[in-house]
C-alpha cells in the first residue's frame, strides 16, 4: 500500500533527504543561475520538487535532465514534483477564473481543467497552484480575476469542477495534475484591497463564508493547500497552527501535504512575527507548512531546530510522508517525464483543435449581457459596424492575468473573427481611438468618431489591460482606465447605436457610460478564443448566458458590497435614500430589511449578484413547496415554471437562495443554496426543482458549533439575488 511504501522510504532516508523532500525550489534560490548548484542539490536528494521551470530565463527545458538526476543519480531515487501556475490554461488560454465563474457551469470548469492539465503533464508538469477559492468581496483587489466569485456555494461547486478536471478521478493518470487549494486563509479579505494586506475575519465569517470552499476541495480529494502571504487577525497565515493543525487536520482529516506561498516563510519576518530566518523555520514547520517554496529556511534551520528540541524528527517525518503521499498517488515513479517525448507529440498535444474549439465554446459562456436597450444586440449581417477601442486588437490583453505558457501569437483577436463572421454581408470598420487602455490621448479620436459616423452601429471594446488585475495589482480608482470614457462620451454623441463589450479582470465603475452605451456586454479576459467567440455571441449565432459570479457596485466607494450580507437596523428604503440621478440606473426591485445608504450612491449595487441579460425573456411562475414545513430529518422540495417568452433559444439560471429571519445570530437577507442551468426554445417551459434539506440550512453559531435552528425561512426561486418568487417555510 502507499502507506507501507512510504514507511518503507522513510527508513531508509538520511534527515537531509527527508529535509529534501520539503523545498520546493526555483532557479532564484539559487542565486538565480547557478545550473551545476541546481543539479547537484538535485543528484543529492535536496530538492523534493521545483516550480515554475518552464517559465524560467535559465533553462526552459530543464524538465527532463533534473528528473533524470533525481530518478538516477539521487540517494533513493525519489521523483521531483514539478508544479507551475496553471490558472486558466497552459497554452490553450480559457477565460479567466472570474469569467468562468460567470458560466455557472461546473462542466465547463471541469473541461477546462482536464484540458489544461493534458497540455501542461505534456511538458513535465504534475501539479498545478489552482484552484484559486478564496472569497473577495472587494474588485479592488487584483486578484479577484483569479477568483470564483464572492458565493461560497458557488465557489465550492465551481472550485470542485477545477479539482476534478485537474486529478480526475485516477491520480495515477499520466494526464492528472495534484490540485492545490489556495491561500489557506483570508487572502482575499485583503484590507482595502491592497494586495498581501491583513485580514481581519471573525471566526464564524471565516467557517461560513470563506472557509467552506477549501472543505468541499478537500472533501473532493483536493492533494495540496497552499497558504496565504497575509495574516490573518494578526496571525500570518503561514504561522498560523489554528488553519493547519486545528482546522485543516484535526477538524477535516486532510492528508495531503500544505506548502507555503512564494517567500511568505521569510516574510514572516517582516510582519513583525519571527525575528529572523531561524525563528520563521520554527514557526512555519511547528504550525504545519510542509514544503516551503522558494526559500531555505528548512534545509538552513531544521537540523539545528531538530537538535534542540524545537521540531522533533516524528513532526519532520509527517511532513514528508505527507509529501510522499501525493508523489505516490501521482505514480511519479511509473511517469517521472514530460509526457510528451517528441516535439511531433507535443504539438498533437498542445493547442489542437479540440482544445482551442473547447477554449472557444467556454469563452462564449462567460459574457455577461449587463444592458441591452432597444435589442442593439445581437448584431444583424448587413450592417456597418464601426469598431473601436483599445482592446479590440489587443492580443495579449484578452487572455488576462497569470498564463505563464500563453502567447499572444495565438490569440484570435476580434475583428478578423467579425470580419469572417459578416463576410461579403456588411463592413467593419476599424479605428481603435486608444493605443492600450491607460491612454491619455486623445489624438485618435478623430478617426474613431469618423469611423462612428460612416457605420450604422458602433461597437467599442475596452475595458483593462491585463496587466491592471492579478497578483500586486490592486487598483483604488475601478472606472474605465485612461481616455475611454471621454471617448465613448463623444462616441455617444454621433448619435450612432452604440454597443460596448468590456475585457477586464473586475467589474468596473461605469459612471456616465452605461447611459451613454445602448447595449454593454461584460467579457472578462476570455482568453486565445476570445475573437471568434465574441463574435459568435455579439451575431446572435448563440445567445449570452454568463451571470455575474459577484455584486458590481455602482464605484468603489460602495465596497465591500455583496449580496450575502445582513440587514441593518435602519435599513434604506427607496423613499429615503437619494441616489445619484446622472447615472439614472435602473432601480432594482427592493428587499425589505436590506442595506444602509449612501447618499451619491444609493443602496443598491449597479448590477445584482447572479444577474444577467440574454436575447430572449424568461418568465417565472407558479412557484410551490412540497410543504410548509422542513422536518429535522427531512426535505423539501421547491419549484417553479420558467418559460422562454422571447424569439430565441437562450439558457436561464434559477437561482434559489433561502433566508433565516431570526437566528442566535443574525442571518444574511439571502443566501445561495441551489441553481440550475437549463436552455429553452421559444415558447418552452420547464419546471425546475431544487431540494431542500436542513443540513444546506446550518451556520456556526455564537461557539463556532455548526447548528441547524428551527424557526422560519423565507425562499426565492430567482434569476438574481435581488428579484424571484418568493415564499415562506418553517424549519422544526
Ligand atoms: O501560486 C502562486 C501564488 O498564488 C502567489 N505567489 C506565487 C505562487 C507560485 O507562483
Amino acid at each position: 500500500s502507499i502507506e507501507s511504501q512510504i514507511q518503507s522510504l522513510l527508513a531508509q532516508m538520511s534527515t537531509q533527504e527527508k529535509i529534501g523532500q520539503l523545498a520546493l525550489r526555483d532557479w532564484g534560490t539559487f542565486g538565480a543561475s547557478d545550473m551545476k548548484a541546481i543539479k547537484q542539490a538535485v543528484r543529492e536528494g535536496r530538492v523534493g520538487g521545483f516550480l515554475n521551470v518552464n517559465f524560467s530565463s535559465v533553462d526552459k527545458h530543464a524538465f527532463a535532465e533534473l528528473q533524470r538526476l533525481a530518478v538516477e543519480e539521487s540517494p533513493l531515487g525519489i521523483p521531483l514534483l514539478f508544479g507551475q501556475d496553471v490558472i486558466h490554461g497552459y497554452e490553450t488560454i480559457f477565460p479567466i477564473p472570474l469569467g468562468q465563474a460567470a458560466s455557472w457551469n461546473p462542466e465547463l470548469i471541469k473541461n477546462g481543467a482536464r484540458i489544461a492539465a493534458q497540455e501542461a503533464s505534456a511538458d513535465g508538469i504534475r501539479w498545478t497552484f489552482a484552484p484559486m477559492i478564496d472569497i473577495s468581496r472587494d474588485p479592488r483587489w487584483g486578484r479577484i480575476a483569479e477568483t470564483l466569485g464572492e458565493d461560497p456555494l458557488l465557489t465550492s461547486v465551481l472550485g470542485v469542477a477545477m479539482v476534478e478536471g485537474f486529478q480526475t478521478d485516477n491520480l495515477g493518470d499520466p494526464t492528472s495534475l495534484a490540485a492545490c487549494g489556495k491561500h489557506f486563509a483570508g487572502y482575499g479579505a485583503a484590507e482595502g484591497g491592497r494586495d498581501y494586506n491583513s485580514a481581519y475575519i471573525p471566526e464564524r465569517l471565516l467557517r461560513d463564508i470563506y472557509l467552506p470552499p477549501f472543505k468541499a476541495g478537500i472533501d473532493a480529494g483536493m492533494q495540496s493547500i497552499m497558504s496565504t502571504y497575509s495574516t490573518l487577525n494578526d496571525v500570518p497565515g503561514t504561522g498560523s497552527p489554528f488553519l493547519f493543525k486545528q482546522i485543516l487536520r484535526d477538524e477535516w482529516g486532510f492528508d495531503g501535504f500544505v506548502v507555503s506561498d512564494w517567500n511568505a516563510v521569510m516574510e514572516m519576518v517582516p510582519h513583525g512575527f519571527a525575528r529572523d530566518g531561524k525563528h520563521a523555520a520554527t514557526l512555519a514547520a511547528n504550525a504545519g507548512i510542509d514544503m516551503e517554496m522558494h526559500t531555505d529556511t528548512y534545509e538552513q534551520f531544521l537540523p539545528q531546530l531538530m537538535d534542540e528540541g524545537k521540531f522533533s524528527e516524528a513532526q519532520l517525518d509527517t511532513a514528508v510522508a505527507n509529501i510522499l503521499r501525493v508523489k505516490l498517488r501521482l505514480d511519479l515513479w511509473s511517469h517521472p517525464y514530460p509526457r510528451a517525448q517528441s516535439k511531433a507529440e507535443r504539438e498533437q498535444i498542445i493547442r489542437n483543435g479540440q482544445f482551442l474549439n473547447a477554449a472557444k465554446e467556454a469563452a462564449k459562456e462567460t459574457f455577461v449581457l449587463l444592458k441591452n436597450d432597444k435589442q442593439l444586440l445581437p448584431l444583424k449581417k448587413g450592417q456597418t459596424v464601426a469598431v473601436i477601442g483599445p482592446l479590440a486588437e489587443a492580443p495579449h490583453e484578452q487572455l488576462g492575468t497569470w498564463i505563464y505558457n500563453g502567447d499572444k501569437q495565438h490569440s484570435r483577436t476580434l475583428l478578423p473573427a467579425l470580419r469572417d463572421m459578416v463576410g461579403d454581408g456588411g463592413e467593419i470598420l476599424y479605428a481603435a481611438g486608444l493605443d492600450y487602455s491607460r491612454d491619455t490621448s486623445t489624438r485618435g479620436f478623430k478617426a474613431a468618431i469618423k469611423a462612428a459616423k460612416k457605420a450604422d452601429v458602433v461597437l467599442f471594446v475596452g475595458g483593462e489591460e491585463a496587466i491592471l488585475s492579478g497578483e500586486g495589482h490592486s487598483r483604488g480608482d475601478i472606472r474605465l482606465p485612461g481616455a475611454q470614457a471621454e471617448l465613448v462620451a463623444e462616441l455617444a454623441k454621433t448619435g450612432k447605436p452604440l454597443a460596448m463589450v468590456l475585457l477586464a479582470g473586475r467589474p468596473l465603475q461605469l459612471d456616465e457610460t452605461l447611459e451613454q452605451a445602448d447595449a454593454v456586454m461584460m467579457a472578462w479576459h476570455p482568453g486565445t478564443m476570445a475573437g471568434p467567440a465574441l463574435a459568435d455571441v455579439l451575431y446572435g449565432e448563440s445567445s449570452p448566458s454568463g451571470r455575474l459570479p459577484l455584486t458590481w457596485p455602482v464605484g468603489a466607494g460602495q465596497i465591500p458590497i455583496y449580496y450575502n450580507h445582513l440587514a441593518t437596523g435602519r435599513p434604506a428604503t427607496e423613499d429615503n435614500y437619494t441616489r445619484i440621478e446622472k447615472i439614472g440606473r435602473e432601480v432594482f426591485q427592493h428587499q425589505p430589511g436590506n442595506s444602509s445608504n449612501l447618499l451619491d450612491y444609493g443602496h443598491k449595487p449597479l448590477f445584482p449578484f447572479g444577474y444577467g441579460l440574454t436575447y430572449s425573456e424568461f418568465e417565472y411562475r407558479d412557484l410551490e413547496l412540497s410543504g410548509p414545513t422542513l422536518d429535522a430529518n427531512g426535505q423539501l422540495t421547491i419549484s417553479a415554471t420558467i418559460t422562454n417568452t422571447g424569439k430565441t433559444t437562450a439558457t436561464e439560471t434559477a437561482q434559489l437562495y433561502v433566508r433565516d429571519l431570526v437566528g442566535s445570530v443574525s442571518r444574511p437577507v439571502r443566501e445561495l443554496k441551489g441553481f440550475e442551468r437549463i436552455t429553452l426554445n421559444p415558447g418552452e417551459s420547464q419546471r425546475v426543482q431544487f431540494t431542500l434539506t436542513p443540513e444546506q440550512l446550518a451556520f456556526h453559531n455564537a461557539d463556532m458549533q455548526p447548528v441547524v435552528e428551527p424557526g422560519e425561512f423565507r425562499v426565492w426561486i430567482a434569476p438574481d439575488a435581488e428579484s424571484g418568487l418568493e415564499s415562506a417555510f418553517s424549519l422544526r
